[in-house]
């Protein structure tokens, strides 16, 4: 029999999804096939402390991080794995052939945490650095998307000292992207947070600087009365497929936060009710815009469509989507005929031959 490949499930982490990463995880956990794979599980404290240990998953959950073991991964590529310090002595805890990063946000989709795997030259699912960093800006994210002729809603950069320096200005500038409502949202960050829609100048001065709070760089937008938000999921490296399209149907003012996790309340529609025709533009941009960011593995790509013109525009691309399995990105592939086990083994397998390209690559050039 081959041997076993040794599979990393990262979940937890820095980040204000670090409780959707734990059901993330969980679901992803109870599908793999461990006759192929050997699974190491490494938990990240909502310090950021990397640990493993006997129990993680439950612990992680609990806070309970007492019997957890300290752990680390090395910019050394000569031997990759997850290396365990105790007692001032690092040891090897195990080797590893791939990572899955179950994680979400800041940390972990952002390409920080995918630098960090580079140098320690490790496969892992989903977007690189570029990819993930590109896709995590939403103001760069909407430059990229622009320059590749890609609709989106019209848009303003500002950053925290514009905005301390000269409010009033920045307001000004802000009220000429469009005829309220606005939406001011930080641009790193995810799940809503930090983001306000706006219908009065005193409004958009709150929502920027709220969004200044949780961000150097704020995005401040034209925002579509009761948008329709429409979902594709993406899967492939150099030739990625979309899904069919499905529909958040929120309850709230938008989707915010306490929708998406608190109430529970927003309807996932699939397939979503759209024309043949949308279909096809949709995933005709969808994997436009997944290539233009240099996405790889997964993501999800989200649209807002104004319902009374039915005009399209792409808000956003998430490099690591929701993974429980009722989550949109593999509800989304079920429903296109490829079952959430599956999902996960192609994931991995992504992974893997997105490595190998890579270990393809000149590097050691000398003059
Ligand atoms: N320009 C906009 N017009 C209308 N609704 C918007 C707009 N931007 C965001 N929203 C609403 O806010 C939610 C969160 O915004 P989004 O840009 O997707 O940020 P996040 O990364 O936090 O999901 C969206 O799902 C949508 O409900
Ligand atoms: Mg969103």
């Amino acid at each position: 029999m081959d041997k076993k490949i040794k599979l990393g499930v990262i979940y937890g982490g820095r980040s204000g999804e670090h409780e959707v990463s734990l059901m993330s995880a969980r679901s992803v956990l109870s599908v793999i096939d461990r006759d192929k794979f050997d699974v190491i599980e490494i938990g990240i404290t909502r310090k950021g402390q990397w640990l493993v240990g006997e129990n993680l998953w439950t612990l992680i959950q609990n806070e309970r991080y007492e019997t957890l073991i300290p752990a680390v991964f090395l910019p050394w590529p000569q031997n990759p794995g997850i290396y365990t310090l105790q007692d001032g002595r690092m040891k090897l805890y195990s080797a590893l052939d791939v990572v899955f990063p179950v994680m979400h946000g800041t940390y972990s989709e952002d390409g920080t945490l995918q630098g960090l795997l580079e140098l320690a030259d490790v496969a892992y699912v989903g977007a690189g650095v570029l990819g993930s960093a590109a896709c995590m800006d939403k103001g760069l994210f909407k430059d990229v998307m622009i320059a590749n002729q890609i609709p989106t809603l019209d848009y303003l950069v500002f950053n925290r000292k514009e905005i301390e320096a000269d409010l009033e200005t920045c307001l000004d500038q802000a009220e000429t992207i469009a005829p309220y409502p606005l939406f001011t949202k930080p641009a790193n960050l995810g799940s809503s947070v930090g983001i306000s829609k706006c219908t009065s100048r005193s409004d958009l001065m709150e929502g920027i600087l709220q969004a200044a709070s949780f961000d150097r760089r704020i995005v401040v937008e034209k925002g579509i009365e009761m948008a329709r938000e429409v979902e594709l999921a993406v899967l492939g490296n150099e030739n990625p497929q979309a899904s069919i399209p499905g529909e958040v149907v929120p309850k709230d003012i938008f989707y915010t936060y306490a929708e998406k996790y608190i109430n529970d309340t927003a309807d996932l529609l699939i397939p979503a009710d759209v024309s043949a025709e949308m279909v096809a533009m949709l995933q005709e941009i969808a994997i436009r815009a997944y290539k233009a960011t240099d996405c790889a593995g997964m993501a999800r790509v989200d649209f807002l469509i104004d319902r009374e013109t039915d005009k399209v525009y792409l808000n956003e691309i998430n490099t690591i989507p929701g993974f429980t399995k009722i989550s949109m990105y593999p509800k989304l592939w079920e429903a296109t005929g490829l079952p959430y086990a599956q999902l996960i083994e192609r994931l991995i397998d992504l992974a893997l031959e997105r490595k190998a390209q890579r270990d393809q690559t000149e590097r050691e050039f000398r003059s």
